[in-house]
């Protein structure tokens, strides 16, 4: 066992990365289920750690030490906690380059990208701690002369975390700051593939003053035992999950046997609109942002770009332009775009995908073929004439595919853009204010961008309806989750 020399020589502190995890403020070497967690580079293929994969033991003895911790946090002054919160901030802040160097290692993302990702985790850091001194009550007018009604807010407790490897800071950060702001402990379980990011914030954490027992990291290859301890152990009051619908039903219908608390960021498959009004470029613009971030590989990507007739052929020329000048290339390369594919499945999605399209009547404008670099790298593509009968219309593709389809009436986009059982992200470019007001309204996403192609900040509250799940992280809206209500009637007041 030994973490990766290259890795290693690209950081200023090579005490960011522990083949260790992080039990109820232990940190082990080994743990329960005697099995490993190896991390490679999906650029190289090479091993960059190999780390104890949790098992159910260890889970147990995290969720009991949470349990502690959290009562000390808890009672705690909001200020305090908000002042530990800062410290982890600037800890974050000041290792940032680190951390992103240890997330494109990890997850393949560009490096330019993964800085933008560890600055956008810690954005949510900052903005809960602030959060934490806001934690308002309530005071309600009496319904009878000696009553008094209040609203307390209270931490819901132990709060369980799962997340994907597409953020793997981000997603952390998002998840753990709002429990700490409010006064709950959690327990961390990163993706297989990227549990390196969880494990630096969390040794950030500790050196900021988290106390222990509050902010567990748990790897582990067997992701079904974590799910199903949490939604069973009792002293586990919440669960966050960002991942598949699939997997976020069976995580529900587990839950519901103590009736858990949740909340579910899931599938998406977002329409991104351009209406004949719309400026070109700034669409384009957008669609580049919203498209091909991450190589495609986030739950908000534009999954189908539907542009009016008027100005479609425009449209996709200079989208065309603008893909063919994608760098693909290792993630630390200056200059890259579009790193690899997290997997060889995310490969074999994606060309299923382009070939179901094809063989369904599209046209390959840029890209479509097997790259020539091989491994999990693959050719930003770019199809027209694409037809709701595809694949690409109704799965999320998950990776750098921008399926252009044409329409004609604003009715006609809005039927389509809502033909879908999911409901995160929408987007689309317009002028008339009217159309704006209309299709804002009629859309069925839980988040729509108009005349851009970014909306992710920590200062909105992000989430889905329909099968994308419900729940919203970041806001005022986003502590909500991590809170429980509690109505106080006080009553033989005396007049
Ligand atoms: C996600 O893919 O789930 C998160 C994307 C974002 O935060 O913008």
């Amino acid at each position: 066992m030994a973490i990766s020399g290259t890795l290693l020589s690209r950081l200023k502190d090579s005490s960011l990365v522990r083949e260790e995890m992080l039990v109820g403020g232990s940190w082990r070497e080994e743990g329960a289920s005697g099995k490993r967690v190896e991390v490679q580079n999906p650029s190289t293929g090479d091993l960059l750690a190999s780390l104890p994969s949790a098992g159910l033991e260890d889970v147990r003895i995290a969720v009991d030490l949470a349990k502690v911790a959290q009562k000390k946090w808890a009672s705690r002054s909001a200020k305090e906690r908000a002042a530990v919160m800062r410290k982890f901030y600037d800890l974050v802040v000041a290792n940032s380059e680190d951390l992103a160097v240890i997330l494109t290692s990890e997850m393949g993302k560009p490096l330019a990208e993964a800085r933008g990702e560890v600055a956008y985790g810690a954005s949510y850091i900052e903005w809960f701690g602030e959060e934490a001194k806001r934690v308002y009550g309530d005071t309600i007018p009496g319904h009878q002369a000696d009553k008094r009604l209040l609203v307390l807010k209270q931490p819901v407790g132990v709060v369980a975390a799962i997340a994907p490897w597409n953020f793997p800071s981000a997603m952390v950060a998002r998840k753990v700051a709002p429990a700490l702001a409010s006064g709950c402990a959690i327990i961390f379980k990163p993706a297989a593939e990227t549990p390196l990011s969880a494990l630096a914030l969390a040794i950030l954490a500790e050196r900021a003053g988290v106390p222990g027992g509050l902010f567990s990291v748990l790897p582990t290859q067997d992701a079904r035992m974590f799910g199903e301890e949490v939604c069973s152990n009792p002293t586990v009051k919440k669960l966050t999950f960002t991942g598949s619908t699939e997997v976020g039903r069976i995580l529900m219908a587990q839950g519901a046997q103590k009736i858990m608390k949740l909340s579910l960021e899931l599938g998406g498959n977002a329409p991104f609109i351009v209406f004949d009004d719309a400026d070109l470029d700034e669409a384009v613009e957008g669609a580049m942002l919203s498209k091909f971030r991450n190589a495609g590989q986030t739950c908000v990507c534009a999954n189908r770009l539907y542009v009016q007739s008027g100005i479609y052929d425009r449209f996709v020329r200079k989208l065309a332009e603008r893909v063919s000048a994608l760098k693909v290339s290792d993630g630390f390369e200056d200059g890259a775009t579009i790193g690899p594919l997290i997997n060889g499945e995310a490969v074999a999605k994606l060309h299923s995908h382009i070939d179901d399209a094809v063989n369904r009547g599209a046209t390959v404008v840029v890209g479509g073929t097997r790259d020539p670099r091989g491994g999990t790298f693959v050719q930003p593509t770019l199809l027209s004439g694409a037809t709701k009968e595809m694949k690409v219309a109704r799965e999320e593709t998950f990776a750098p595919l921008a399926p252009v389809f044409k329409f004609e009436t604003a009715d006609e986009v809005i039927e389509l853009a809502n033909d879908t059982e999911f409901g995160l992200a929408a987007y689309f470019y317009a002028n008339d204010l009217r159309n704006v007001w209309k299709v804002t309204e009629a859309l069925e996403y839980g988040m729509v961008g108009v005349n851009t192609g970014l909306i992710s900040t920590e200062v909105a509250p992000f989430g889905g309806v329909k099968q994308s799940g419900f729940g919203r992280e970041g806001s005022k809206y986003g502590l909500d989750d991590f809170l429980s209500m509690k109505y106080v009637c006080m009553g033989g007041i005396p007049a």
